[in-house]
């Protein structure tokens, strides 16, 4: 139970994170970054006050669906991908699957970092349109197991910047235009389009790369082997630095 002092009410963090629905990670991260002000126990413990935690994060859930109105709704999102993937008949059903889950990790991801509330919204739009570029992806290379030509493979690649020249030409995507274009690129500098390393990456981009990897390796659609929640933490955790951004993966493996 929340302690009361002097008519005010405090929090613990885990009662906090209980009160709006968040990880405890948040709420931790929340404190460190100074966005969430605390007081501390005698003993070092922080608490927080209930007003305190009203200001902050109420008014944070309501900045959030704010933004998210002003900028484009995902319904509308939503009716973009479904009309885009439809020419790609299961393959476009597979991708819109894909794209509603990596949306969706992505946001809770974002969250947990503590990322801003317009960088939550972008990432979200980002994610649910990311392969949105796969709209000129031949179908039968899409979702196909096996061995690639060198050739097919480069026609894949290519929905990277492909997605950027089409958000980038539309009003209303062209924030997330270069969050899309970057979300195969790699911290060693091995991915595509451009073969950005480290930093050059925009960072919504590398929260899309891990949570696009994670569903591609978890989901039972997957055109890779599927393996197991605890098979794919081992995998991502072994690319990190190399593939991923090691200080996002070890938030998002403390998420799972
Ligand atoms: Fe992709």
């Amino acid at each position: 139970m929340q302690k009361v002092y002097q008519g005010e009410i405090f929090f613990t963090p885990k009662q906090a994170a209980e009160y709006f629905n968040l990880s405890l990670s948040t709420i931790k991260n929340y404190i460190y970054a100074k966005k969430l002000k605390t007081l501390k126990t005698p003993g070092g413990h922080h608490r927080i006050r209930r007003s305190e935690l009203l200001a902050s994060l109420g008014e944070r859930e309501e900045k959030y669906n704010a933004q998210e109105d002003s900028m484009v709704s995902m319904g509308t999102c939503s009716n973009v991908l479904v009309n885009a993937f439809k020419a790609l008949g299961s393959a476009g059903e597979l991708l819109i699957l894909h794209s509603r889950n990596v949306s969706k990790i992505s946001h809770d991801l974002a969250r947990e970092l503590a990322f801003t509330d317009r960088e939550i919204a972008l990432v979200k739009i980002a994610g649910i349109l990311h392969d949105i570029g796969h709209i000129a992806s031949k179908k039968n290379i899409l979702y196909r197991k096996g061995a690639i030509s060198e050739r097919d493979y480069e026609l894949l690649k290519a929905h990277a910047s492909r997605g950027k020249e089409i958000l980038a030409a539309i009003e209303n995507f062209k924030d997330i235009a270069d969050i899309v274009s970057q979300h195969h690129e790699r911290p060693d500098g091995r991915g595509y389009p451009l073969g950005l390393k480290g930093d050059q990456i925009n960072r919504l981009s590398r929260v899309l790369s891990i949570a696009e990897a994670y569903d591609t390796i978890v989901a039972p659609y997957s055109y890779k082997k599927t393996l197991s929640r605890k098979e794919a933490i081992d995998e991502l955790i072994h690319n990190r630095a190399t593939q991923f951004d090691s200080e996002i993966i070890e938030v998002f493996v403390k998420t799972l």
